[in-house]
């Protein structure tokens, strides 16, 4: 028998007795579905750019929901090749992840999945395909999910920003083919068009003596963003969907990886009627402007900034006890200008020439990822606590993620990582080691993977098996 909340609340009212103890809410629906469509990128009559989109939008539509709250969306694939949905950051059942034939088999042209899960974190999370994903997610689409905490620091306005940035061609359409070697073997596939919700002309309105969160979420396939908030002072909260002891960014610099979110709280002291920059200062020889703030002529909101708390509540995440963890190390290899000689491909040692001649070049422990229902790299021990140490040996930054847990970041070149944060997505710099420490509370085989969309496509990607 199925409960609506309707009729839940209805034969409460009317005094029946319901089994409430282990009883459960409706959960909350949608349908998702990813097909071709067309976007503006600017101005209302501006050129139209063929896109795939979840419901005809880029980004997809925002999922909203309170934590603990069960979710359940039906997709329907309406592209002409396979597709799943992958629900990023979020600590769920393997079955539920979206990894085709570790999870489900794919979802064939014109076919139906329906995803259902109870979400554990409040949080900025988003989801996106994982199939072909260089293509299916570098044409548009991705979406946000976000999941309210019960109870929200006080602010004004709660914005999200899906940022993404797109290879376009002189009439805005995308350039062709995805998966240029070149790409694959250097820094993913860059853009030269950024956009923020779908637009290159978005600004941020504001009101001067506000406070806001803003939610940002990157789902560029290689572009790492690094923001600063020209006039401000933002503060961060939350890293990759997680709460974060609030901290100012180093250096002023909001540093988002792929796949990366950050939660930050801004409170707008600036001058009514005026205009600041939001920069990207990701490669300091080429600083370009993302958008802006800008303030409406209204009389400040409030005098002096709020003052209220803006530290968010932990999630139930497990806490890793570092002295007993087990260890274990990956590393990073392959790429140009990163020496790798050879690697194994499907069992097979191969010269890095052959490799390449197969579109694989990045190797983790040696091995390339070929196909996605390969033996694990290894096997963590469930209920441990467990270290992983990432080298990067390569001559690139790697944003590598793991799917069904969050870890802490305990260290960086042997240093102590600030605030120890918990992500799902560490960006490993050229030559850099870190260490990441998380308990292994979530049974199954869970990707982990460069989330430069071109490193994965190319081998950067394994599994690890928990059990
Ligand atoms: Cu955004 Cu395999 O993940
Ligand atoms: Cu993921
Ligand atoms: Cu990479």
């Amino acid at each position: 028998m199925k409960f609506t909340r309707r009729a839940v609340l209805r034969a409460g009212l009317s005094g029946a007795l319901l089994p409430l103890v282990g009883a459960r809410a409706a959960p909350i629906t949608l349908k998702l579905r990813p097909a071709p469509a067309t976007t503006r990128f600017v101005g209302a009559d501006g050129p139209e750019t063929p896109v795939w989109a979840y419901n005809g939008g880029v980004p997809g539509p925002e999922i909203r929901l309170r934590q603990g709250e069960r979710l359940r969306v039906t997709v329907e694939n309406g592209l002409a090749m396979d597709t799943t949905v992958h629900w990023h950051g979020l600590r769920i059942p393997v079955a539920m992840d979206g990894v085709p034939f570790i999870s489900q088999k794919p979802i064939p042209p014109g076919g139906r999945f329906v995803y259902e899960f109870d979400v554990p974190d409040a949080g900025t999370f988003w989801y996106h395909p994982h199939v072909r994903s260089t293509e299916q997610q570098g044409r548009g689409l991705y979406g946000a999910l976000i999941v309210d905490e019960p109870d929200p620091p006080k602010i004004d306005r709660d914005v999200t920003w899906v940022i993404d940035d797109w290879r376009l061609t002189r009439d805005a359409t995308l350039v062709e083919p995805f998966d240029r070697m070149m790409d694959l073997s250097h820094a993913g596939r860059l853009g030269n068009f950024v956009t923020v919700n779908g637009r290159n002309d978005a600004v941020l309105g504001v009101r001067a003596g506000e406070r806001l969160r803003l939610r940002l979420i990157n789902t560029a396939n290689a572009r790492i963003f690094a923001l600063r908030f020209i006039g401000h002072n933002p503060r961060v909260i939350a890293l990759d969907g997680q709460p974060a002891t609030p901290h100012e960014p180093d250096g002023g610099l909001v540093v988002v990886p792929p796949a990366g979110r950050a939660d930050l709280i801004i409170d707008m002291e600036g001058t009514p009627g005026t205009r600041y920059a939001i920069m990207d200062q990701s490669d300091p020889r080429r600083p370009f402007k993302l958008s802006e703030i800008r303030y409406g002529t209204e009389k400040p909101l409030r005098e002096s900034p709020l003052d209220a708390p803006v530290r968010l509540a932990p999630n139930p995440v497990p806490e890793p006890r570092i002295g007993d963890a087990e260890r274990h190390e990956v590393v990073l290899a392959g790429g140009a200008m990163g020496g790798m000689r050879s690697a194994i491909l499907d069992g097979k040692t191969l010269g890095i020439r052959e490799l390449a001649g197969r579109g694989k070049i990045w190797a983790l422990n040696g091995v390339v990822a070929h196909r996605i229902d390969s033996k694990p790299l290894f096997v963590l021990k469930r209920g441990r606590s467990h270290v992983l140490t990432i080298r990067n040996d390569t001559a690139f930054p790697h944003p590598m993620h793991l799917h069904g847990l969050a870890f802490r970041l305990i260290t960086r070149n042997g240093k102590e990582a600030p605030h120890r944060p918990w992500l799902d997505t560490v960006l490993v710099r050229r030559r850099e080691t870190v260490e990441i420490a998380f308990v292994a509370d979530n049974p199954g085989d869970w990707l982990f993977h460069c989330h430069i969309l071109e490193h994965m496509e190319a081998g950067m990607s394994a599994v690890l098996r928990v059990a």
